[in-house]
């Protein structure tokens, strides 16, 4: 047998990302390739890339720039460009990097064997279809290694909502969920495998509608539902969320289902109404804060966390001062702020009224910094009070072990004896600017 081969991803953006270098990985397990932390001894390097705001192909070529030398010393190496980028612009990719040997856009990961093969014959290959299969039906069973005690699991792709600002639609396309007995059947196998918490993952989780048993559609609500019966998951959370489908029995979950843990990302994005409208995001403030009410009311404790941009076409100090308010009575646990970066092809893209860059770096100086007391806030909150934990990893010192707490603080604690899969009662003795810290109960 041949040995082994080295695969090196480097994974950009968001947590789908996270879970397509895993199952691209996994893709490549049976094609002889093991994962490695370097790209030096690698014999395939592929970037996993995030399209999401500017700069992001510039950051790609000038990555690929750093890997000439390896390509030069070792000319079999393959390399290959995944993710957002690749799916928007993969022919330019290819033409202005000779060096790249495949192209892959996100839906079709299950074909990288294949194109692997032709890359070894000398075949450059681009890949950017979007097929209706579902990718990861094509994608083998996950190999059977133990796991640590946290996974991320792909249960939605795509967006249909079409923010203005968003490339998302066009590079993941529409709104695909994939069937409910791949889900559980996945959920077991990586809870047989040691993960005792998952993290539900799509680009609008919350349109989760997924073909269930007798082919009846089943929305995420049931789905949470029916994943809490497994023995042996402890911790269930779920995103991103578009506020539009907050379903009724999604709220209630929060209530009800003790596994659900008390968070929630929530992107609003603007404060204005007339900057909602303008974004597309068909629904308003009022809607929004409406919405809050009632998941606080299912769940008082709940940590809220959100998304802005800040200088999106024609927003005047008046709006922006809306989105200060906005976060002022929403009152956030964590935050992702963001200065508006104009994304070719996206309606918003070509309109007038674009803001001047040193206003928006302003506007997005003042909104962190009053998101950062927030945050602050919230943690100093935590203080005295009493919180799950799952234990992730060792700490930095000896007889420290790391975690995070339900909602979603990280948790430093000094005890003898904790395992990574652990799950303590902790009590919260102090705050810092990232991390609590605490004492088992
Ligand atoms: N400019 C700035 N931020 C953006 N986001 C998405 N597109 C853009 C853009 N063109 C932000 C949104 C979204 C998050 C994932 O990224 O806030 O919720
Ligand atoms: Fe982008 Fe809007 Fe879809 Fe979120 S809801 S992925 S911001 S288009």
């Amino acid at each position: 047998m041949s040995s082994p081969k080295k695969l090196f991803i480097k994974t950009y953006g968001c947590q789908m990302n996270v879970y397509d270098s895993e199952r691209m990985a996994e893709a490549l397990g049976p094609a002889g390739y093991t994962e490695v932390s370097s790209p030096d001894e690698a014999d395939m390097i592929l970037l996993n890339t995030c399209h999401i705001r500017e700069k992001a192909a510039e950051k790609v070529y000038s990555e690929l720039g750093r890997f000439k030398g390896l390509k030069a010393a070792k000319p079999d190496l393959k390399i290959g460009v995944a993710g957002c980028v690749a799916q928007a612009e993969g022919r330019e990719i290819m033409e202005r990097q000779p060096m790249v040997d495949m192209v892959v856009g996100p839906q079709s990961y299950h074909r990288l064997p294949e194109m692997e093969a032709k890359a070894g014959r000398g075949t450059r290959v681009v890949d950017t279809d979007m097929p209706e299969e579902d990718k990861f039906e094509k994608l083998k069973g996950r190999p059977r290694a133990k796991r640590g005690p946290t996974a991320f699991l792909t249960v939605q792709e795509g967006c249909d909502k079409f923010c203005a600002f968003c490339v998302v639609p066009y590079t993941r396309g529409t709104e695909v969920s994939r069937p409910v007995d791949r889900v559980l059947s996945e959920a077991r196998d990586l809870v047989s495998r040691g993960v005792r918490e998952i993290t539900l993952l799509g680009q609008n989780v919350n349109a989760y509608h997924g073909q269930g048993p007798g082919g009846r559609d089943w929305g995420l609500a049931r789905l949470i539902r029916t994943l809490a019966e497994i023995d042996g998951l402890e911790r269930i959370r779920f995103t991103t969320s578009h506020p539009n489908d907050m379903e009724d029995d999604l709220i209630a979950a929060h209530g009800d289902c003790e596994k659900l843990m008390p968070y929630l990302h929530l992107p609003v994005q603007s404060g204005s109404d007339r900057i909602l409208k303008r974004m597309n995001r068909s629904h308003t403030r009022d809607s929004y804060m409406r919405l809050i009410d009632r998941i606080r009311e299912a769940r008082p404790d709940l940590a809220l966390s959100g998304d802005f941009i800040v200088g999106f076409p024609e927003e005047t100090d008046e709006d922006f001062r809306d989105t200060m308010d906005l976060v002022e009575q929403v009152n956030y646990a964590s935050c992702f702020s963001f200065k508006y970066s104009s994304r070719p092809g996206t309606p918003a893209a070509d309109r007038k009224g674009q803001v001047d860059p040193a206003v928006s770096s302003d506007r997005l100086i003042e909104l962190q910094a009053l998101l950062n007391r927030q945050q602050q806030a919230f943690m100093q909150n935590m203080v005295g009070r009493e919180v799950g934990v799952l234990f992730e990893k060792a700490g930095r010192h000896p007889g420290q072990m790391v975690g995070k707490s339900d909602h979603l603080h990280a948790v430093h604690v000094e005890a003898e004896g904790l395992q990574p899969g652990d799950l303590r009662r902790v009590k919260i003795t102090s705050a810092g600017a990232n991390s609590l810290a605490g004492t088992l109960l």
